[in-house]
């Protein structure tokens, strides 16, 4: 389906190279009034170019702390993390807008799609931020909606919509920019098991056939396996992790 797509991709690299995400000693500490909540600390890690990474742990452990800071949605407290050869901790905020937009595809669990905008408006909008012309992220927007196959789908509201296909809506949005990475936290915590099976099956072809580095914070099993990495997370630290990749 992905090589029928007409949109003129850039290039990613087929060979693993340098890490894509480098983390040093990251930390993430909350500060509630007087207390100090630990989100993750003292994490390193690194993730290859085309890898397929699974983030587990229990609730609490760190997943959604560590995936906000590689999307560029939080800094980190202390250390170290490159992204894309970003350095994420020193970035200024320009720096880190440009590089939510343009370096990172982000899929939620609870969608976060615009209730008035229509499936194709939706798709487009972070196109449009970027600068795109309308009719090019409307057309690019069209084919992506039409691989995920919403075809029919593109002036319904997210409200006339069913969970599968709201979490199409937004893998669509996620790739409009073409990132080199996409990032989805829990992104099936909210379909039935179906729903999630097809959801987790598309980024898993987005790794595979378009070579795009993809993480995935997740408690189900539907994710395994396609993992080239399973990273397991406890009290905001790496507990274990396990190469899966030949
Ligand atoms: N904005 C915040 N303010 C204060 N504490 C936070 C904040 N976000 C997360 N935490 C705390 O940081 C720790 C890690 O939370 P995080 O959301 O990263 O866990 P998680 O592994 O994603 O959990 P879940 O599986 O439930 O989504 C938890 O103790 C959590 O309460
Ligand atoms: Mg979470």
């Amino acid at each position: 389906m992905l090589d029928q797509l007409k949109i003129k991709r850039k290039q990613m690299p087929s060979q693993k190279m340098q890490p894509v995400i480098r983390a040093d000693n990251l930390t993430r500490i909350y500060s509630l009034g007087d207390s100090d909540i630990v989100g993750i600390q003292q994490i390193n890690f690194e993730i290859e170019h085309g890898d397929l990474v699974v983030l587990k742990g229990e609730s609490g452990s760190g997943k959604s702390t560590l995936l906000s800071l590689m999307a560029g949605l939080d800094r980190p407290t202390s250390g170290e993390l490159t992204v894309a050869g970003q350095n994420l901790t020193r970035a200024s905020d320009t720096d880190l807008t440009r590089f939510r937009r343009e370096v990172v595809g982000m899929v939620f669990q609870s969608f976060n799609l615009m209730p008035t905008l229509n499936v194709l408006e939706n798709a487009c909008l972070p196109g449009l931020l970027a600068g795109q012309a309308f009719d090019v992220a409307r057309s690019r927007a069209a084919e992506y909606l039409e691989w995920l196959g919403l075809k029919d789908r593109l002036t319904h509201l997210p409200a006339q919509l069913s969970g599968g296909e709201m979490q199409r809506t937004a893998i669509a949005r996620a790739l409009i920019n073409d990132p080199a990475i996409v990032l989805a936290d829990e992104p099936t915590g909210n379909l039935d098991s179906r729903n999630g099976q097809v959801v987790i099956e598309l980024l898993a072809e987005l790794n595979r056939k378009w070579k795009r580095t993809v993480v995935i914070a997740t408690h189900s099993a539907l994710a395994d396996a396609f993992a080239t990495s399973q990273i397991y997370l406890k009290d905001g630290k790496i507990s274990n992790r396990i190469e899966v990749k030949g």
